[in-house]
């Protein structure tokens, strides 16, 4: 068997964790088109390939446009049960067998499409794949930073009071340039009071600094991308002393041009710097890959080894906001793959 194959077979049956993934950047071409016809909604795009020719982005900007004009398909119950049945169904397909997915209320809200009509169609899907294949799952509840810091308290108190336990974390999402983690410091201050595991996006679009900003200012205890840190030598040591995890997303990286190729990424030096770096997919349907997908292309064009892939899952398991006794479950799970499977 040629050895790409090889590679691409044994990380597909490898038991994996993602954590940084858009419930909305999931929805795929053809769930947009359908919905959009069951709505009567109007979309410049008549085909599964007119829409994807529209995935060619310049900026993270250029892909969000796209983005929130997606969800303006998604309004009731039905299409939120599709919209995370069809992800759940690919994470049994690829062996991801926990997933930390954000839920952005905010996206909806403010087109009369209640919290209750979301969490109600979610809910039904990850029961059913929990009962089904004992897919594990938990919700972070990500607010929108170029939205008011206001408007994301108001959304977490919402959540709390409506839906309590439903979301083990926060996170902060959308525009990241002219939004620093400065304003956000109550929003983060309140959700750790009410006992909210945090996490927000950091130097991916912006500086080196919103991550440790993000670190000192909201007190996160994951940073979502977080490969701008490389600007700032002295961060990266921090980042590996306190093991602070990145949750990394190569190839949507590449589509928004934070790198032009993927060849120039530099999660496979921070990784060997002791970063505990973690590979996601982010906005898959948008991005050219799901979690797979984005392993393969590193073995591909960033001779991700065998060795290195096994530590990113390792790292992506520990960095989960599981609690205890399902992370060792879920680590030795991953350990008995590799004791019967070593890489090719
Ligand atoms: N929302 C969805 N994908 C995002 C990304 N890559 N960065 C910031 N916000 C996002
Ligand atoms: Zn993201």
């Amino acid at each position: 068997m040629q050895e790409r194959q090889a590679f691409a077979n044994w990380i597909t049956a490898m038991p994996k964790a993602e954590l940084h993934v858009h419930i909305d950047g999931t929805l795929t071409a053809s769930r947009l088109l359908d919905r959009a016809a069951k709505h009567g909604v109007d979309l410049p795009y008549g085909s599964v390939e007119d829409v994807t020719k529209a995935y060619d982005f310049d900026n993270l900007q250029s892909f969000l446009d796209l983005y929130y004009l997606g969800t303006g398909v998604i309004r009731d119950e039905e299409d939120f049960y599709l919209l995370m049945l069809d992800y759940l169904t690919t994470c049994r397909e690829q062996h991801i067998t926990h997933t930390e997915i954000m839920v952005e209320p905010q996206s909806y809200l403010p087109k009369g499409v209640s919290l209750a009509t979301m969490m109600s169609g979610f809910k039904q899907a990850v029961d059913e794949a929990q009962a089904g294949w004992g897919q594990s799952v938990l919700l972070i509840l990500s607010l929108l930073r170029h939205l008011p810091e206001e408007d994301g308290i108001d959304v977490l108190e919402l959540a709390h009071s409506s839906f309590p336990g439903s979301f083990v974390a926060i996170g902060l999402a959308s525009s990241e340039v002219g939004h620093p983690p400065v304003g956000f410091t109550e929003l983060y201050a309140r959700a750790r009071s009410l006992g909210y595991r945090t996490t927000a996006h950091a130097g991916e679009e912006g500086p080196a600094s919103f991550v440790a900003d993000s670190l000192d200012l909201l007190g996160v205890e994951r940073i979502d991308h977080g490969i701008r840190s490389a600007e700032d030598p002295a961060l990266v040591v921090r980042l590996a002393r306190e093991q602070i995890p990145l949750t990394v997303c190569p190839l949507s990286n590449v589509k928004l041009k934070v790198f032009e190729r993927l060849e120039d990424h530099n999660l496979l030096e921070a990784l060997d710097a002791g970063v505990k770096v973690t590979v996601n997919s982010d906005d898959p349907t948008y991005f050219g890959g799901f979690l797979n997908e984005n392993f393969i292309a590193l073995h591909e064009h960033l001779l991700l080894d065998g060795k290195r892939a096994a530590r990113l899952t390792r790292n992506a398991f520990e960095a989960s906001f599981l609690p205890a006794k399902a992370k060792a479950d879920k680590l030795a799970e991953l350990d008995r793959y590799l004791t019967d499977h070593p890489s090719p």
